[in-house]
């Protein structure tokens, strides 16, 4: 069987990480790298010996590509999914699907009918501390999922040095779809209504009309009820980028983990606690749960497996972060649309 051959829409922070994974992996190739950004796009493409367009549509126009990993920004995914679906390439789209429920479910019925695989990138379920969640709760370690906690939340760096588009997303999209999949995933069951609040208050002052935090407490059918939490003002004193904690307390045990953390600390000009997981091993070729979802996703469309991440539990994250901002605007507990 051949290499497949694949493109990236968007090779900005993460995008990066799939034009890196398609070229390393044994089965795939990259052949197109898709860039706004001319530099940036080209300097990838040339890196890694493919060819370079600004324009997506020319990727999904070449008949020879079959996969595509969609990673612009957050609100910018729908229309290079639904293109490149309708050419019949099988899509990997980061997280979140879309930044609207309605969104979310064209594109997941547009590749059900073009028959292609349709994967969200939630690389998360492969991050060692929650796999090992995941067992305990289906190997019955905690009983029944009863309430839980999850907080996901970013340095004020992100929105405002790192994100060109932060006034465009929130930290409702660009963090709490992972905990709001994460959590679904370890309760796996129905996310039935939220009640959420949020603030703008530092961000709104820097000239961005997005929120602060967002707080959403989802319950679940049957009564299993996690609060979700993120915020995106915290103070760039902090040694990492980001805040990752989860709590799920079951009928029988929980379970708690501290996943920002990951065991280094280092006391230079200025004390930083570094990312190490979904890094590179001691050959310089990249490790762990940043490209192993890529490298499912190539698998999935190679064997014809269905992918662990589908478009449908794409759509159930963000039809909770969306239910959440509605609940934020009109005050109450809202069903979740699904
Ligand atoms: N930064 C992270 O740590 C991170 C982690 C996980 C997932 N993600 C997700 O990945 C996606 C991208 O985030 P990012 O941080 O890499 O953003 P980014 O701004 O660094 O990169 C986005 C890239 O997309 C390009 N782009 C925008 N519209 C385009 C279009 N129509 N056609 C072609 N290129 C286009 C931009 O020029 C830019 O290079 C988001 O959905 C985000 O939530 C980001």
């Amino acid at each position: 069987m051949g290499k497949l051959r694949t493109a990236v829409v968007g090779v900005g922070t993460f995008g990066r990480n799939h034009a890196r994974a398609y070229a390393e992996y044994e089965r795939s190739e990259l052949v197109w790298v898709c860039d706004l950004n001319e530099e940036r796009g080209r300097e990838i493409a040339a890196h890694y010996g493919a060819q370079y367009t600004p324009d997506y549509r020319e990727v999904a126009g070449d008949p020879s590509v079959e996969a595509v990993s969609i990673a612009t920004p957050d609100f910018a995914h729908t229309e290079p999914a639904l293109t490149m679906i309708e050419s019949g390439k099988h899509i990997l789209v980061e997280k979140p699907l879309a930044t609207a429920t309605e969104e979310a479910r064209h594109i997941l019925e547009a590749a059900k009918e073009a028959e292609v695989v349709l994967m969200v990138d939630f690389h998360n379920r492969w991050n060692p501390p929650f796999l090992r969640a995941k067992r305990a709760v289906r190997e019955g370690e905690i009983g029944e999922p009863l309430v839980g906690f999850a907080r996901l939340s970013d340095t004020i760096y992100v929105p405002t040095e790192m994100l060109l588009w932060a006034g465009r997303s929130g930290p409702q999209w660009f963090l709490m779809s992972h905990i709001a999949d994460l959590m679904c995933w370890l309760v796996d069951k129905r996310p039935e209504k939220v009640y959420a609040v949020g603030e703008k208050k530092v961000l709104r002052g820097r000239g961005m009309d997005t929120y602060d935090f967002v707080q959403a407490m989802v319950t679940f059918e049957g009564g299993a009820t996690v609060t979700l939490e993120s915020c995106w003002v915290l103070p760039n004193s902090l040694p990492r980028l980001i805040d990752f904690q989860i709590y799920l307390a079951g009928t029988e045990g929980r379970i708690s983990v501290e996943a920002a953390f990951q065991g280094i600390e280092i006391a230079g000009d200025k004390l930083s606690h570094p990312f190490v997981l979904g890094q590179e091993d001691a050959y310089g070729r990249t490790m762990g749960f940043v490209q192993e979802p890529i490298y499912h996703f190539v698998n999935c469309v190679l064997d014809g497996h269905p992918p662990q991440c589908p478009g449908e539990d794409g759509l159930r994250a963000t039809a909770v972060v969306e239910a959440a901002l509605r609940s934020i605007e009109e005050g109450r507990p809202v069903r979740i649309g699904l």
